[in-house]
């Protein structure tokens, strides 16, 4: 039997954090479906088609992956109808534990049947966020060390249009 895994987040944009965090997924798992979802707390800079499309081409060259979108509902119930075991969360931080904990706890709680497998990303990704690289960007800062040169352009216009709409 295949063993499948969801890897859920809000991916705005999807990082080298997130890429190293996936490879090691697919080395435990047949099949890894990467589930863009919104977080109520967040306001995106991305639209999800856009940050869909940026993870449809990063991984491109991956085999076991492909990319879906939660609109609406609840993630457990969507690891059901996937038919996934387990959910993926990078964990860089002792600070992001509290909260992954009561998320992966009430995870289990609406969906029993699914674990959450937390990962830890290359240290050097220790303090790559999203929230940080679309601040850095938005600013002018170089960050083409940290996300895909796709993720990279998209950043670029995203900033231009910003300064456009400002002016
Ligand atoms: O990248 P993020 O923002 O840390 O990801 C959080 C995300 C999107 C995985 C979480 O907010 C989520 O699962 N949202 C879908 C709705 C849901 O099921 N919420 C309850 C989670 S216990």
């Amino acid at each position: 039997m295949k063993r499948t895994a969801i890897y859920p987040g809000t991916f705005d944009p999807f990082t080298n954090g997130h890429l190293d965090v996936l490879e090691r997924a697919l080395n435990i798992f047949d099949e890894v479906t990467v589930v863009i979802a919104e977080n109520s707390q967040k306001n995106a800079l991305f639209s999800i088609d856009e940050r869909k499309a940026m993870i449809v081409e990063i991984i491109s060259e991956l085999k076991g992956v492909d990319v879906r979108v939660l609109s609406s509902g609840l993630l457990a119930d969507y690891a059901r109808q996937l038919g996934a075991t387990a959910i993926i969360r990078g964990v860089r931080q002792v600070k992001d534990f509290e909260y992954e904990f009561q998320m992966s706890l009430l995870n289990r709680h609406l969906y029993p049947e699914v674990t959450t497998v937390f990962l830890m990303p290359n240290v050097k990704y220790t303090y790559v966020a999203s929230s940080i690289i679309r601040e850095v960007a938005m600013l002018g800062g170089d960050v083409s060390k940290f996300v895909h040169p796709c993720v990279m352009d998209m950043l670029d216009r995203k900033r231009t249009e910003l300064h456009e709409h400002k002016s």
